[in-house]
């Protein structure tokens, strides 16, 4: 006695009916189930070794394919035209009066040409007057009435052409005792079988960059920094001379930056003095500054911003941070820079940028504040080096040691501000900040070795729908598990 569900019984009737072979959706059409449950009424009945499968390569018509089963394929078509002289044809008169367009006539002449059909000369000549149909053209007719024909050099061409596709079907079929077994040899039940295998259901998920970003955000919270905001486009004002980086730096070359071509707002009138005193002369800081003319026309450029430190000294402007005690500023935010794209490069990338402001910071402060803030993703081998950059001094990165792929990393570029960067502002007190590489820190915590691997064309959506959660950390501490409560996968 065999146990089957109505399903099951079902399919098994119409396929003892009809004694063929057939693929799932042709059982769901012709027994009136739904795809998923014929598909699975399927496996029940292989499970019970009423049924098998078997899966063939086939090769069928891809839409451009379609697109000849109605016309003929081009070769064809111009030997059809050409029969209309048998005399043969001046090549461009010929190509006046071609119908074909100039791309299928170039790889119908170069067919013809190849099968000797043709002979180009000054003239076109038919070789061959006794062909009706070109070789690729039969098979193409054959595979339509439903043969698969043997002609392999035209598959070949008909494939490389993408005019032909291979494909698998799997056709299920009845075994020996599925085929003889009688109405009373079977029970129906309708009980659930919860071991049946279902089809993949992938409900919204969040993308790793959101998780990571998620991630990032209740870090920062929670070591108690409030969120800043700012423009993707924006005067080179705010992202360069408010910062005290000169107008010659090499950053503002279209090599390393996109200009919108417009210009800009500046902002109120006296920072722009303050500004353009400090990089001419240092102000009232007592640095000589640059020492050379300062130009509004330069600082009113509109770019996309090549870094988030340009939100940063908004920042210290409008939420008039002279005039605060003490503050804690981060930032999540794309930027842009005209850069060969490769494993560890992109020119659309996303920074963490922050800052710390207080009476009697140090660097020290600053190499304690990475080193707990990346403790807190796992990342606990850590090493740093001096750097330059023009708006702090002293400056630092640091790098993260990749265990697996035993290399260093730069994960953070830093450093406290330098007073001709803070003076337009009116800000005595010391600012230590930074910027994170952001795609770096995702493919670290996804796993990806290339951050193309996680964003973008190159981002494969098995990955995006099978990936792990973001848990356990990157040196497999648990710090992430703890903080991590708001990163599950499902939305
Ligand atoms: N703007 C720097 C960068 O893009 C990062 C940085 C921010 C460095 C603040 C120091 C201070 O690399």
């Amino acid at each position: 006695m065999v146990i089957l569900t109505s399903q099951e019984r079902k399919v098994l009737d119409f396929l003892q009916k009809t004694e063929g072979s057939f693929e799932i959706k042709e059982i769901a059409q012709k027994t009136g189930l739904p795809n998923p449950a014929a598909s699975r009424a399927v496996l029940g009945l292989i499970e019970k070794e009423l049924a098998q499968e078997i899966k063939t390569e086939i090769l069928k018509l891809s839409e451009k394919g379609k697109k000849y089963s109605e016309n003929k394929l081009p070769e064809q078509q111009m030997l059809s035209e050409l029969k209309a002289f048998p005399a043969g044809i001046a090549f461009a008169e010929y190509k006046a009066k071609t119908k074909l367009d100039p791309a299928e006539f170039n790889i119908a002449l170069g067919y013809l040409k190849q099968k000797g059909v043709i002979q180009i000369g000054d003239k076109i000549l038919l070789l061959r007057k006794d062909i009706d149909y070109v070789p690729t053209q039969k098979y193409l007719n054959n595979l339509l009435e439903g043969k698969q024909p043997e002609d392999k050099e035209s598959e070949k061409i008909l494939i490389r052409r993408n005019i032909l596709m291979r494909a698998t079907t799997t056709k299920v079929y009845l075994t020996e005792k599925g085929r003889k077994i009688k109405p009373e040899e079977i029970k129906e039940s309708s009980a659930f079988n919860l071991n049946a295998p279902v089809s993949f259901v992938y409900p919204g998920r969040r993308h790793p960059h959101s998780e990571v970003a998620a991630l990032v955000r209740k870090i920062f919270l929670e070591m108690g920094f409030q969120e800043m905001e700012g423009p993707l486009v924006e005067t080179t004002f705010w992202c360069m001379d408010s910062m005290f980086i000169p107008q010659d730096h090499p950053a503002r070359d279209v090599q390393d930056t996109y200009f919108v071509g417009k210009k800009g707002a500046l902002p109120d009138k006296d920072l722009v003095k303050k500004v353009k005193a400090v990089q001419e002369y240092g102000g009232d800081t007592g640095s000589t500054g640059y020492q050379m003319p300062w130009r509004e026309d330069i600082a009113s450029e509109l770019i996309l911003r090549t870094h988030t430190t340009a939100t940063t000294f908004r920042t210290l402007y409008f939420n008039k941070l002279k005039d605060v005690d003490k503050c804690k500023y981060f930032y999540i935010g794309r930027v842009f820079r005209n850069e060969a794209i490769d494993a560890t490069h992109l020119c659309e990338f996303t920074q963490v940028e922050g800052f710390i402001m207080a009476d009697g910071l140090t660097l020290s402060d600053l190499k304690g504040f990475i080193k707990e803030f990346y403790a807190k993703l796992g990342i606990t081998k850590i090493k740093f080096k001096p750097v330059y950059n023009p708006y702090t001094e002293p400056s630092l990165q640091a790098y993260y040691y990749d265990r697996k792929l035993k290399k260093w990393y730069a994960l953070i570029n830093s450093g406290i501000f330098r007073p001709e960067a803070l003076a337009p502002y009116g800000i005595k007190k010391p600012i230590i900040a930074w910027g994170m590489g952001f795609n770096r820190l995702v493919a670290l915590l996804t796993k990806a070795s290339d951050i193309r691997d996680t964003l973008g064309p190159f981002c494969d959506i098995e990955w995006l729908r099978n990936r792990k959660l973001i848990v356990g950390g990157i040196d497999n501490t648990n710090q992430i598990k703890n903080i991590g409560g708001q990163s599950h996968g499902n939305a």
